[in-house]
């Protein structure tokens, strides 16, 4: 990684370098150049405003946007009236695009005041062909868009952008390339998400993802580590592990290695708390993962583990390769193996062809397994999915009417798993100043609950321990106790992602 001395005695005046990352290093000291002539001409830094609009994958690649804007010049903004606005944006249901030509329109009319406002578009959805025709025709306002292959490229494509005045596209479709050392811009200083693998090769029949973020690819173990390290010598004392099937991390790289190794490498980075993961595919969960688990002090007790439906004939139909029988026999193992892990997952309501008993069947693994949070969805149609072409697409009435009793089953559940620890003293790992009253602080157990106790900011990014004297439901209202109280329970988990609903992401 460069320093800002390093990127200061970057001659732009000679050709740019073909290695990457040094490529984009030298881009970034070119859009250094543009940024502090906008200073002397403005009086003010241009800002930078990155929206994203997706899961934590997406996160993460915002952080590394921000990185290279900042490394660039810009000052950071949340605000969309900034010199420059990027949407990073998501394409797993189709309502993530609709909100994506909203929120353009509106970017459009902020631009007809300011004409020097430049607006880009990055992220999954700008892999669909169609996506970026109807940008061309609908918003020729915009001025860049680029997608997920070649994000990397983000400082050149960038620079081009700044010396150009027609719209900038480049988008690739699919690349083996993996560019190390760029720079990234943390949302928090105590937490960070870390990229294992990109891509997905499992071709589930109503996902867009394996179109749009290509085959699956694994940075290498030393990469990973080197990663975390640094970020624990930067303050990090928590991080999530990111890929679309972690369970099949390292099977492509020269020399393989599966996710249970790489997780005992990462255990023993000194200083690292937390470590968190997702997803997992059931269908690729080993029993050596579990072991890892069970026997870590810091491998949070939470696993992600995606159900999707409990129908073994509709499994069939998503190309799910597990049966409802055996899905339910691993969840088993997992609560009986590691009593304490909070299990979690996502569910499709209404996929083609879905029938009140597929339905009964979903509702049946809820009960057996009783998840301590689920991530419910309504079936969203993708084209070019081999899904969005089967016969019998379910009624709207149907599918609306089967995802609310869905919905009151999981939540009644997750409340009460959700007040399992009541009573305990347990390490919470602080975030933030509540954001509805100061006194509090809000923090999450390691099974990702939120705790919501008296406290002030210098908490924030420390671990303490809290008496959790209270579930509300989907979250704890705690008190501060001493070091020495800790119940014995291990580090534990939930995840976050942009559902319709979520069992445990309720504020206060
Ligand atoms: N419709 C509804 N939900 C979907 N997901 C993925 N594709 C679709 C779709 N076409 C859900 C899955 C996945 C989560 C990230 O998004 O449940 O696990
Ligand atoms: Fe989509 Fe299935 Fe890959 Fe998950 S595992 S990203 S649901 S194709």
């Amino acid at each position: 990684m460069y320093n800002k001395t390093e990127i200061d005695n970057i001659d732009i005046r000679l050709a740019p370098p073909a290695d990457e990352p040094d490529r984009q290093y030298y881009f970034m000291a070119k859009c250094r150049e543009w940024t502090q002539k906008f200073r002397e001409q403005h009086g003010y830094s241009p800002r930078a405003c990155v929206v994203n609009m997706g899961c934590q994958m997406n996160a993460r690649d915002s952080e590394k946007l921000r990185g290279i804007l900042e490394t660039g010049g810009y000052e950071l903004s949340s605000s969309e009236e900034s010199e420059f606005v990027l949407y990073n944006t998501c394409t797993v249901r189709e309502n993530a695009n609709l909100k994506v030509y909203g929120r353009l329109g509106y970017l459009g009319s902020l631009k007809k005041k300011k004409p020097q406002m430049k607006i880009a578009l990055c992220g999954c959805m700008m892999q669909e062909p169609e996506v970026v025709e109807k940008i061309k025709k609908s918003f020729p306002f915009v001025d860049l868009v680029f997608g997920t292959h070649n994000i990397f490229k983000f400082a050149e494509l960038l620079t081009t952008m700044l010396e150009s005045d027609r719209m900038v596209i480049d988008i690739w479709k699919d690349t083996d390339q993996i560019v190390e050392d760029l720079p990234a811009d943390r949302t928090y200083s105590f937490k960070s998400g870390v990229n294992i693998m990109f891509g997905c090769n499992n071709f589930c029949s109503y996902c867009i993802v394996p179109y749009v973020r290509g085959r699956e690819r694994s940075r290498k173990p030393d990469d990973i580590i080197q990663e975390i390290e640094r970020l624990v010598a930067d303050g990090v004392k928590e991080v999530m592990l990111l890929g679309q099937n972690v369970n099949s991390y390292g099977k492509n790289l020269d020399e393989p290695i599966t996710f249970a190794q790489l997780l005992r490498r990462v255990e023993q980075i000194d200083g690292l708390e937390r470590i968190r993961f997702m997803t997992s595919h059931p269908k690729d969960l080993s029993d050596d993962l579990i072991e890892v688990m069970k026997h870590s002090d810091r491998i949070c007790r939470h696993l992600h583990l995606p159900l999707q439906s409990g129908s073994s004939r509709i499994l069939k139909k998503m190309n799910r390769k597990y049966t409802k029988e055996q899905y339910v026999a691993l969840a088993q193992k997992l609560r009986r193996e590691i009593p304490d892990l909070s299990l979690t997952t996502d569910i499709i309501v209404g996929f083609p062809g879905e029938t009140e008993e597929d339905f009964e069947e979903t509702l049946d693994v809820v009960r057996k397994v009783r998840y301590d949070s689920a991530f419910t969805f309504i079936y969203s149609r993708r084209t070019g999915t081999p899904a969005a072409v089967m016969e019998d697409q379910v009624p709207e009435e149907v599918v609306k009417e089967r995802f609310s009793r869905l919905l009151t089953l999981v939540q009644d559940i997750s409340r009460e798993m959700s007040a399992r620890v009541q009573g305990q003293t347990l390490p919470v790992l602080v975030e933030s100043v509540n954001g509805q009253d100061e006194h509090l602080v809000t923090g999450r157990l390691g099974n990702n609950l939120l705790v919501h106790f008296p406290g002030t900011e210098e908490l924030i990014g420390q671990t303490v321990n809290v008496y959790l004297k209270e579930c509300k439901g989907f979250y704890y209202i705690g008190e501060r106790a001493n070091d020495e109280e800790r119940s014995e329970v291990k580090n534990g988990t939930v995840n976050t992602d942009d559902a319709e609903i979520c069992g445990n992401e309720r504020a206060i």
